[in-house]
């Protein structure tokens, strides 16, 4: 089976191949065996015949193996095991690769396979939902509705090189969130992702009425925050609009007329008491970090107090990655609140930037092998830097999606002209190369978000 097969396959499957596989370890280790008892009896040159069969077989069974297990470790993909926590180890001589089924999925080399590291593959059953059956999407991300024409960008899989993801499951995923909240925090791509998850979870429910928000507001783009709740779960899946992460709001001392608000670097949003005890939390932040979205209309930076002038987008930046994760080490207990930090979502502006023209409309396929164009702008590069220092400092507790490469390569996921509504067509200049149609791109974040949850889960 080619790495392009649909992800994922039932249990039954698993267990089947797995029996397989039992059958197949003991079987060359019988006839070593059974050659080993021959060679100690043989003295007649009848006996070297024997021998010299057997080992032929042996080397033949072996190589059938080698081949199998090479092949099932491809096919077999990506599982959940629900009897127990069996861990497989599959030692194939010295030099072999070493191939793992773990209850959750196959382990390369003794190491977790690397979810990000793969390609768009074209499937046929996709995408996941349609827009017009959910009801649970700002009319700016219903490209389709809004008039887009092309319907490729909806067939696009991600498949890791080295495994399968799990094929999502909105039931399992469900079960597995009964009583449980996950809380989204960030900017309006957070929003786009948290707005997939409730499209991809509701296809698992059949009376969408059950499914609700729980003051019976609107999805809007204003609201500062917003909890759907599943009523057959008893969970909640909800957002709060909390683009800095860290708090905007008046100066704490009025010393400049250019001063309108300030950002607090060493104070989280005035939502984070609402996010502390969810199950599973997933940040999101880096679009706002921009001298536009602040210094320019009048927002300037805070710590300790002390009004910082001069603090550069760039410092102010890292220091509220600084606060955010202090908060998480003081805050948040992370054996019980699975915390995932969602890295940079790529713009796709071309001949231009967001104000002055640029555009993506033209865009009808992902791009392909070829390295990704170096058009990261400079407060990209800093925004990906920092995210990495973060990673390095190895913060316990902390999963990545790192959703940055995977994004760069679909320039043919955005809204462009497609998000003001039906029949309005959005003016060539002024497009939205930044937010992702759904169904789209970030549906592939949350099977991703999935897998880190079952994992979890199962771990
Ligand atoms: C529903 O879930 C919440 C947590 O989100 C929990 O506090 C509450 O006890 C649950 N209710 C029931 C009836 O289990
Ligand atoms: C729902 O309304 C209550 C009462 O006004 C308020 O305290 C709460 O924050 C609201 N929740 C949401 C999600 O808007
Ligand atoms: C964190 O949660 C775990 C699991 O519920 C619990 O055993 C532990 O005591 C908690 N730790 C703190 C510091 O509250
Ligand atoms: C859409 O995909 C099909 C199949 O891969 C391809 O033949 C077609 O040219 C694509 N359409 C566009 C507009 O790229
Ligand atoms: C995300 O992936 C990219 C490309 O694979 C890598 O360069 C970067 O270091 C990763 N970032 C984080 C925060 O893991």
């Amino acid at each position: 089976m080619s790495r392009d097969a649909p992800a994922g396959q039932s249990d039954d499957n698993i267990n089947m191949t797995k029996k397989k596989k039992n059958i197949l370890v003991t079987s060359p280790n019988t006839n070593t065996a059974a050659v080993a008892t021959k060679a100690t009896n043989g003295s007649q040159p009848f006996g070297v015949m024997w021998i010299f069969l057997l080992n032929i077989i042996f080397f033949f069974v072996c190589s059938c193996f080698f081949v199998y297990v090479d092949r099932a470790s491809e096919a077999t993909g990506y599982a959940q095991v629900s009897a127990g926590k069996i861990r497989w180890w599959l030692k194939i001589g010295k030099s072999a690769r070493v191939w793992g089924i773990t209850d959750m999925g196959l382990v390369q080399d003794g190491e977790e396979c690397d979810f990000f590291d793969g390609k768009w593959v074209w499937d046929d059953n996709y995408p996941l939902y349609k827009s017009k059956d959910c009801g649970f999407l700002d009319q700016g991300f219903r490209c389709s509705e809004n008039g887009r024409p092309d319907w490729n960008f909806t067939h696009w899989r991600w498949q890791p090189h080295h495994c399968n993801l799990p094929r999502f499951d909105a039931q399992k995923m469900l079960e597995g969130l009964r009583n449980k909240r996950v809380v989204f925090v960030g900017d309006s791509i957070g929003r786009n992702q948290w707005e997939s998850l409730l499209c991809m979870l509701s296809t698992a429910v059949s009376n969408k009425k059950s499914i609700y928000e729980v003051n019976g507001s609107r999805i809007t783009k204003h609201v500062g925050y917003l909890v759907f709740k599943f009523r057959d779960y008893n969970c909640t899946i909800e957002y709060y609009r909390a683009p800095f992460l860290v708090l905007q709001s008046r100066p704490s001392l009025v010393s400049s007329e250019k001063v309108v608000t300030t950002l607090k670097l060493d104070t989280m949003d005035w939502s984070s008491r609402h996010w502390t005890d969810a199950h599973l939390l997933v940040f999101n932040s880096g679009h706002w970090w921009n001298h536009e979205k602040t210094i320019r209309s009048g927002c300037y930076f805070e710590d300790g107090g002390d009004l910082k002038l001069d603090m550069s987008v760039e410092d102010a930046y890292k220091r509220s990655i600084h606060t955010f994760l202090n908060w998480v080490r003081q805050k948040v207990n992370t054996t019980q609140t699975h915390v995932i930090f969602r890295t940079y979502s790529p713009v796709h502006f071309s001949s231009g930037n967001w104000k002055n023209g640029g555009s993506c409309h033209l865009e009808t396929n992902p791009i392909f092998g070829q390295a990704l164009a170096q058009t990261k702008s400079q407060a990209q590069l800093w925004i990906l830097k920092t995210l990495d220092e973060l990673v390095s400092k190895k913060t316990t507790g902390i999963d990545i999606l790192n959703v940055t490469r995977m994004a760069e390569y679909r320039k043919d996921g955005h809204s462009s002209r497609y998000y003001l509504g039906p029949g309005k067509l959005a003016p060539l200049v002024r497009q939205d190369c930044s937010h992702w149609c759904l169904p789209g791109v970030p549906d592939s974040w949350n099977e991703i978000l999935y897998g880190l949850f079952m994992q979890r889960r199962f771990a």
